[in-house]
């Protein structure tokens, strides 16, 4: 980060003297003001809980601009990405900063392929698990155990290691997720197969069985990548910075990303698209496009408690970029498998068609967020709905486990220990 020219000055009412900070500038985006010195100067802490104001890292990953609905990994915008690449090649250049050429494409391809199994004894730890437990519940569980199966890679202040833990973790969540997958089903766990690509042979695991062959569809497998991209890094979103908080102390990256899973999971995030579909499910069930009108007036009534679930976001104030891709990916699939009169899709378009037009989502730039759409291609693809958030996750380890290693990378980091403003009792006697 570089110094800006000008300096912030902080002033008191009461006759304090005022204390000056530096200013420092990106490349591109908010300048923000170096409080660190604040308490030392003053005694007084900043008080922004949510972080709606604050800047928790330093961060050359990702960009967004939430006013003109921009996302760039790396510089390139997600629109190029998703129409150029697949991707594995949005994991190298999210690691790695560039994207591959030919041999590193290659390499790389081949490094991620030949790390998608599992130690054999996880399957004994998946065993532990209640058959209808929850695949979020699972997936947390056996991410943090990875770190008692893979203990040679967990060294934090050895790159090396850093780079294997990244790629195991990259190449195994596919195995995992499907892994949890097949035992609620009570179906044989499918083995990994290299000779497919990354998200073929996630689609094989999920969906093929010992029985027959599986031939994977690639209208369905371009879309599945096209999920795994836009989901794939999003800069300090809550689970990104759980995982950073976590990895703070050091404890090792399989722990860390574990941490990320478990905040993922949560509706007002990577939960929203489970939470949207069973939204759209509800109201086709009660009535469906008829009673649309019915259901925005409960959503825009505070005390109903009922919120569009995939609408709205803490940075986009604008249309979500990765919403426009994943509307024209739904559409894609459907027309693929033959749904184009799928009714809950006609019941996204008419909510969506409405809350662009209601001055209540209006005046508070509320526009569908990625998750709006996303449910329901995965529906379309046969994922069941509570296996939704786990898709999300397994895209969004590189991201995760990219911003663990520029934070570990960095060596003036520091463990994360916000503060408080105290409001509890004062001193007191039994
Ligand atoms: N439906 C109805 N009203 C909403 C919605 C919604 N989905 N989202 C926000 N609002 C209203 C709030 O009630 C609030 O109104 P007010 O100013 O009159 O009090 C205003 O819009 C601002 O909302 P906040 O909740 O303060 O905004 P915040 O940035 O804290 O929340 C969030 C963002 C959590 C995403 C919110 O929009 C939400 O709950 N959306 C539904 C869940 C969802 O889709 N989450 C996915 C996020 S994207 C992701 O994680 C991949």
């Amino acid at each position: 980060m570089q110094l800006s020219d000008k300096k912030a000055t902080l002033s008191f009412s009461d006759g304090s003297p005022s204390v000056e900070f530096p200013v420092y500038k990106g490349t591109v985006g908010p300048e923000v003001i170096d409080i660190r010195k604040l308490y030392g100067s003053t005694g007084m802490f900043t008080y922004d809980p949510g972080f709606m104001a604050t800047a928790s890292c330093e961060s050359a990953i990702t960009y967004i601009d939430g006013d003109q609905g921009k996302l760039m990994y790396r510089g390139y915008p997600i629109e190029q990405l998703a129409q150029n690449c697949n991707f594995l090649d949005v994991c190298y250049l999210i690691l790695n900063g560039e994207l591959p050429d030919e041999k590193q494409k290659t390499d790389f391809d081949w490094l991620v392929t030949h790390h998608t199994m599992v130690q054999e004894q996880m399957q004994t730890f998946l065993h532990g698990f209640r058959r209808d437990a929850h695949p979020m519940a699972i997936l947390t569980g056996l991410v943090g155990a990875m770190s008692a199966f893979y203990h040679d890679s967990t060294d934090i202040t050895n790159p090396e290691h850093r780079r294997i833990s990244a790629i195991r973790l990259i190449a195994k969540m596919p195995t995992l997720v499907a892994m949890a997958h097949k035992y609620t089903l009570g179906q044989p766990l499918m083995y990994p197969r290299n000779d497919l690509s990354y998200t073929g042979n996630f689609l094989r695991m999920m969906f093929g069985t010992p029985c027959d062959d599986y031939q994977v569809n690639e209208v369905v497998e371009r879309a599945l990548d096209r999920i795994f991209i836009l989901h794939a890094e999003h800069e300090q979103n809550a689970s990104t910075s759980t995982v950073r908080l976590c990895g703070s102390s050091g404890t090792n990256p399989f722990a860390a990303i574990a941490s990320g899973v478990a905040c993922l999971w949560g509706p007002a995030h990577g939960g929203a698209n489970e939470a949207c579909l069973n939204m759209l499910e509800e109201l086709q069930a009660n009535g469906g496009v008829e009673k649309v009108g019915e259901f925005m007036e409960k959503v825009k009534d505070k005390n109903s408690g009922v919120r569009l679930m995939g609408f709205g976001h803490r940075v986009y104030k604008n249309y979500d970029p990765r919403a426009k891709l994943m509307q024209e990916t739904c559409k894609e699939v459907l027309a693929a498998l033959g749904l184009e009169n799928d009714p809950l899709f006609k019941l996204a378009m008419e909510l969506e068609r409405i809350a662009l037009e209601d001055p209540y989502f209006v005046e508070r730039k509320l526009y569908p967020n990625v998750d709006f759409y996303s449910g329901i291609v995965q529906r379309a693809i046969g994922i069941p709905t509570p296996l939704f958030t786990a898709i999300f996750a397994l895209a969004r380890t590189v991201g995760w486990i990219s911003q663990w290693d520029e934070m570990i990378s960095d060596p003036g980091y520091k463990i994360g220990r916000p503060r408080q403003l105290y409001t509890g009792e004062t001193e007191r006697n039994i």
